[in-house]
This record gives structure tokens, C-alpha cells and sequence, in this order.
């Protein structure tokens, strides 16, 4: 309700929310199914969880009540080691989602653009208004594929500060190539590429590139492959250049204690985590082949841990409740582009078993 002292900004007044998905717990509650026995596949989260050595080091986690490293310093050694990059060009956030946040900070004074090329991760031009940007959305292809010279032309039109890739890209599942990445770079704006995913994906990181790349900025985050959604931990890979500014504003306690020390655990165990992803990948071709002999389904190939499929015969909304209703929860889009289609994450063995059991019988 108005009141005239309670002034808020006019434009978040009238934005609407963005619904993110929730815990098991209240899923559970809202579809009266216990959380024991809910399949969630709809924000591909790792179903293995972490590493038992964070486990262990959390349930003696040391020093509550004391603030933890503002510098997350022995977190950014690790990553840099994991990464072959210097950890000075490496910035922890409470999530992925933390660093757009952060680099929109950085980059925009009101009325600047931003380049978003959807349907792609929807946080980049969720957050983009709260930070005054405006965003120009320059579509994928009927492929998913990135249109190039649009976005070159959107860069030019609009001046744009930033574009944002999702690379391989969420919901799609495609990687981006190379080349195209390389003629976005010759571009007079910032590149900020999102390998949310990149472990699942058979190419290399683009973070070999940032040596030669003073307008590329790399985010990653551990709560894919490393299973540590609910902790929210991330990274940026920035140009040096950038370095010094991103300090100055960053919260200076954004990475709580805990998730500090169970990334590090992470990293002191990549060999483990990464035979998880590796199960995983394996779980997604199982999915995209039983997919593909559904009538129903026509799935997208996927280089990450989730699978894009177009539905038809029923509505994909239909579809979604339909799993609900059988403990299943999958990703649907309310979206141009997106909607006849849902995104289910690669679940584990056991998981996935049950989805095309339930699949079969629709
Ligand atoms: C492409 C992409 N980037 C970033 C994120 C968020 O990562 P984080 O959990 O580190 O905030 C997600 C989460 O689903 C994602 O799909």
C-alpha cells in the first residue's frame, strides 16, 4: 500500500518477482509427498551432494563466532590451483549469482545496456534493472546457437557495456563456440562468460584465454559439480584491471565460514567430485536416449548436466504437474521461446530409473 514515507523506488514497486525454485522441504509440503521420497530434477543440483571431507570438516566447523576471511585467501589459493590461473584475479561470491550482481554494480550507470541472449540463465536480466541497466535481448537461434553478428550489431547500436553468455548454456545445454566467442571479444564492451557448467561439458574453460583477454570475465561456481548449492559458493575470473574496484565493493563477509571451508575440502578432493560429474554425464546421455524414443519428448543434446526437451501431445505445464503429481519435479518455462518445453536435470542412478519408469507409463 502507498504511504508517503515509506518511499520505495518506483520501478521496484511495479517490478514482478521472479519465482526461483525452493527447498524439499516445502516442495514436500506443497505436493504432500515426504521429502524422502521427491525426485527433484529442476534446478540441476548434484543429487550425489558434496564430498564426504566436507561433510566431516563441517560438523566441526571451528570458530563461529568469529567473522570469517574477508579475502577468502586460502579458498582463492586453492582455485587458483584448480583454475592455473593467479589467485589474484580470482573473486569469491555467495553463488555465481553474487558476482552478476557485483559485475552489474561495477559496470552500469543508469540507462546503460546490457546484452542478453536468450532463452539463456534468466539472472542476468533479472538483476540487470535493479542495477538501472537496460536490457537489449538479442535471441539464440532456432538451434540455441548464439547469433553473432545480431549481438554485433545490438553492441554497436547500443553502446553496451556488458553482453552476457551462458556457456554451456542454461536451459539449452549447448556450448558456445570458440570462434564466436573470439569475435564477441574484438567488440568495445565486456564479455562475461558463465561456465556454471563447464566441468560437464567436453570442451576447455575459457579461462586459459584471460592471460590474452582484458574484456573477459569468467564466472564458475561450486555448487554444480561440487554439490554445494545450498552453501552458495562461486568465483569470478577477472582481468586484473578489474581487481582492485571489485575489492571496493564487494561485502566485505559475503562468503560465510562455512562455505569457505567446504570449497576448500572441495578442491582438496576434485579427483572424488569429478568422477561424480563423470557419473553424471553418463546419466544425461541415458536420459537423452530414452528421451529421444518418448513420442512425447524430443530432447536437445546437452553438454551439461541437464537435458532441454521440446514436448508435444500435451501441454508442458501438463507434463510438469503429471511428474508432480508422481514426486518428480522437473523445469518448466513460462517463456517465449520455451513453452513447450522442460529442463531435466541428470539425476542419479537410481533417480533416473524411476523418471523413465514413470515416463513410460504416461
Ligand atoms: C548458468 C548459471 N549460472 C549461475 C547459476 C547460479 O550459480 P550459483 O548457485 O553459484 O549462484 C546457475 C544456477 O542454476 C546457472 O544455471
Amino acid at each position: 500500500m502507498a504511504n508517503e514515507k515509506v518511499r520505495i523506488r518506483r520501478d521496484i514497486a511495479s517490478m514482478s518477482a521472479y519465482t526461483p525454485t525452493t527447498s524439499l522441504d516445502v516442495f514436500a509440503e506443497r505436493l504432500g509427498i515426504a521429502a524422502a521420497d521427491l525426485i527433484k530434477l529442476d534446478a540441476n543440483e548434484n543429487p550425489y551432494g558434496p564430498s564426504p571431507r566436507v561433510v566431516e570438516a563441517l560438523a566441526q566447523l571451528p570458530n563461529m563466532h568469529v567473522y570469517p576471511d574477508p579475502e577468502s585467501g586460502r579458498l582463492r589459493e586453492l582455485l587458483a590451483e584448480y583454475t592455473s590461473l593467479p589467485a589474484e584475479q580470482i573473486l569469491c561470491g555467495a553463488g555465481a549469482d553474487e558476482l552478476i550482481e557485483l559485475i552489474l554494480q561495477l559496470f552500469i550507470e543508469p540507462g546503460d545496456t546490457i546484452i542478453n541472449t536468450p532463452p539463456t540463465f534468466a539472472m542476468y536480466s533479472f538483476n540487470a534493472p535493479i542495477y538501472h541497466a537496460e536490457v537489449v535481448d538479442v535471441y539464440r537461434r532456432a538451434d540455441f546457437s548464439i547469433d553473432v553478428s545480431a549481438i554485433q550489431e545490438a553492441v554497436a547500436r547500443h553502446n553496451a557495456k556488458l553482453v552476457f553468455l551462458c556457456s554451456p548454456n542454461n536451459p539449452s545445454g549447448d556450448v558456445i563456440a570458440p570462434d564466436d566467442i573470439n569475435a564477441l571479444l574484438d567488440l568495445p564492451t565486456t564479455v562475461v562468460v558463465d561456465e556454471a557448467y563447464v566441468e560437464f561439458a567436453r570442451g576447455e574453460s575459457l579461462a586459459s584465454w584471460m592471460a590474452d583477454c582484458p574484456n573477459l570475465i569468467v564466472l564458475r561456481t561450486l555448487s554444480k559439480w561440487a554439490g554445494l548449492a545450498g552453501l552458495r559458493i562461486g568465483y569470478g575470473i577477472f582481468p586484473r584491471l578489474l581487481m582492485p574496484h571489485l575489492w571496493k565493493i564487494k561485502q566485505p563477509y559475503n562468503i560465510n565460514l562455512a562455505a569457505d571451508l567446504a570449497a576448500q575440502e572441495s578442491l582438496k578432493d576434485v579427483d572424488y567430485l569429478l568422477e561424480r560429474v563423470r557419473q553424471l554425464v553418463e546419466q544425461r546421455t541415458r536420459m537423452e536416449v530414452a528421451f529421444a524414443e518418448l513420442p512425447y519428448l524430443s530432447p536437445y543434446p546437452s553438454q551439461s548436466n541437464f537435458v532441454l526437451n521440446r514436448v508435444s501431445g500435451m501441454s508442458a505445464e501438463d507434463f510438469r504437474d503429471r511428474l508432480a503429481r508422481a514426486g518428480i519435479i522437473v523445469r518448466y518455462y513460462n517463456k517465449p521461446r520455451l513453452f513447450d518445453h522442460i529442463r531435466i536435470s541428470a539425476g542419479a542412478g537410481d533417480q533416473v530409473d524411476r523418471l523413465l519408469e514413470v515416463l513410460r507409463h504416461f
